[in-house]
């Protein structure tokens, strides 16, 4: 296994990026519409800020991971109509429109209602626009529709690599999981 990508294989860090940010992102969405179970406001106050801290490291795992991207270059695209070729890069341009924009939602979200903003309890970090009690809500609907959006667009992300995995047998998921071993008859792009 290689740390870059090459024409066959996501490389290790690729493959690091995707799957550790697909957990966090999915996990924390999930708990911060869990929020409401806290059992006093003095649990909710820490359930938030850790699923803030968590938030802003995944807007940094992001920002790593499009650096990363941007020199590692990706696996040469399995043979498959045009209109699919087209769709699956729309979908990957709008997840990664949405990883970046849910944290920085929540960050905006933040900043309007005023409070403060800690890492892990370590640093402090600015607001990103001033307290505004009018935005207060609608901040809060962007922050929360952008997860169920996301939801939306990743049932189509993995419908469309299990149909690949199933339907078409290629290496189009098992080049992207982490010990993925790949099949040897990939028909180079153009042939079939
Ligand atoms: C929140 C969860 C997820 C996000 C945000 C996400 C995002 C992305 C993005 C942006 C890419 C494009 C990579 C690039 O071109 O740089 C990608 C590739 C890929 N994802 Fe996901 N993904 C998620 C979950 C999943 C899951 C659950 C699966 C598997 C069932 C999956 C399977 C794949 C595969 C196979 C590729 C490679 C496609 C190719 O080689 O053309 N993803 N993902
Ligand atoms: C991985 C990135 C993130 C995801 C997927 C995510 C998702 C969510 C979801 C689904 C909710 C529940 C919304 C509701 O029920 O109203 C929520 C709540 C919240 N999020 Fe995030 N969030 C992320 C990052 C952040 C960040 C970076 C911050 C702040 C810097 C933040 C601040 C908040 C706050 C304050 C709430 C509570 C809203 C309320 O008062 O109901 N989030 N988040």
């Amino acid at each position: 296994m290689s740390l870059r990508s090459n024409d066959r294989q996501w490389g290790t860090v690729a493959k690091f990026f995707h799957w550790i940010i697909a957990l966090a992102i999915l996990g924390n969405g999930t708990f911060g519409l869990l929020m409401d179970l806290a059992h006093s406001p003095m649990q909710k106050i820490n359930w938030l800020a850790l699923h803030k801290s968590i938030g802003l490291t995944v807007l940094a795992l992001v920002l790593l991971r499009v650096l990363w991207r941007w020199g590692d270059g990706r696996p040469r695209e399995e043979p498959a109509p045009r209109w699919q070729q087209w769709a699956a890069r729309l979908t990957h341009g709008v997840l990664y429109v949405l990883i970046v924009a849910l944290p920085l939602s929540g960050w905006w979200f933040n900043s309007v209602s005023g409070k403060p903003l800690q890492w892990f309890k370590l640093f402090n970090l600015p607001a990103l626009a001033e307290k505004n009690d009018a935005l207060r809500d609608l901040v809060r609907d962007v922050h929360e529709y952008l997860f169920w959006f996301l939801l939306l667009v990743l049932v189509a992300h993995v419908g469309a690599a299990l149909k690949h995995h199933v339907f078409d047998n290629d290496n189009v998921l098992r080049r992207m999981l982490p010990f993925g071993r790949l099949r040897n008859h990939t028909t180079p792009q153009g042939e079939s």
